[in-house]
């Protein structure tokens, strides 16, 4: 499985976002991921399921969308129904993980987990068989721009050793503070899926940055 490069566009020109969403499909991107806030989950707020059904006619890219919500079971119907490929939500932001996780894969979409900086990746164990995509935040979620925590890249192996030792094909991504500079090393340490805000949408050339983010990776065994 070859890594994939998923532009979030929380960090895209918001006034230009079919034009930036385009240029880093072109250049080869596979997920575009978007990042849905609730300022409760998270304090800060973004945009709804209405900026999905009306992005989804530009781009044939699979929406993968990150809700940073309390109370997700409320609306992945409605994010389902706008477009959206991937449904991850927060373990900590719910009671019900297993519950939800089958009933968004009984929705057709792909059913994702996400967790927090503070929270062990043995806590999701017993949920292997359920999901289709872990998240490992590697920043404390709610902003784009901050720096990737260092810790993380162990808590990427863990995961990566729980999901190989379970026989999971689910994917492994990894969320906060990817750059040029760490991509590699994310990859090694275990990551199929890069997710990247700023390292792409800062300055004016997202596709050069999709393309610098590839080479960086190119080196990385495929798994
Ligand atoms: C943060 C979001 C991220 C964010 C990443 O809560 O989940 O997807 O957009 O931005 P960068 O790559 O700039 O850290
Ligand atoms: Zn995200």
């Amino acid at each position: 499985m070859s890594v994939k490069i998923a532009p979030s566009i929380l960090s895209a020109d918001f006034a230009r976002i079919v034009e930036e969403m385009g240029a880093v499909e072109r250049a080869g991107a596979q997920y575009l991921h978007v990042d849905v806030m609730d300022g409760r989950f998270v304090p800060n707020l973004t945009w709804g399921p209405k900026i999905l059904a009306d992005l989804r006619p530009h781009t044939q890219l699979p929406f993968d969308c990150h809700l940073m919500i309390v109370e997700p079971e409320r609306y992945v119907d409605e994010f389902r129904k706008a477009g959206a490929d991937v449904i991850t939500f927060h373990l900590e932001a719910t009671d019900h993980a297993q519950r939800l996780l089958a009933y968004v894969r009984s929705l057709g979409a792909k059913a994702g987990i996400s967790i927090c900086p503070q929270t062990p990746v043995e806590m999701l164990g017993d949920l292997l068989d359920d999901v289709d995509l872990v998240l490992i935040m590697s920043v404390n979620p709610g902003f784009g721009g901050q720096r990737f925590i260092p810790r993380s890249l162990e808590k990427i192996r863990r995961m990566r050793a729980l999901l190989d030792s379970a026989g999971s094909r689910a994917e492994l991504e990894v969320d906060g503070g990817v750059t040029v500079g760490n991509a590699a090393q994310i990859v090694d340490a275990g990551a199929d899926v890069l997710v990247a805000g700023s390292a792409i949408f800062d300055g004016d050339d997202p596709a050069a940055r999709v393309r610098q983010l590839r080479e960086a990776i190119a080196g990385a065994p495929a798994r």
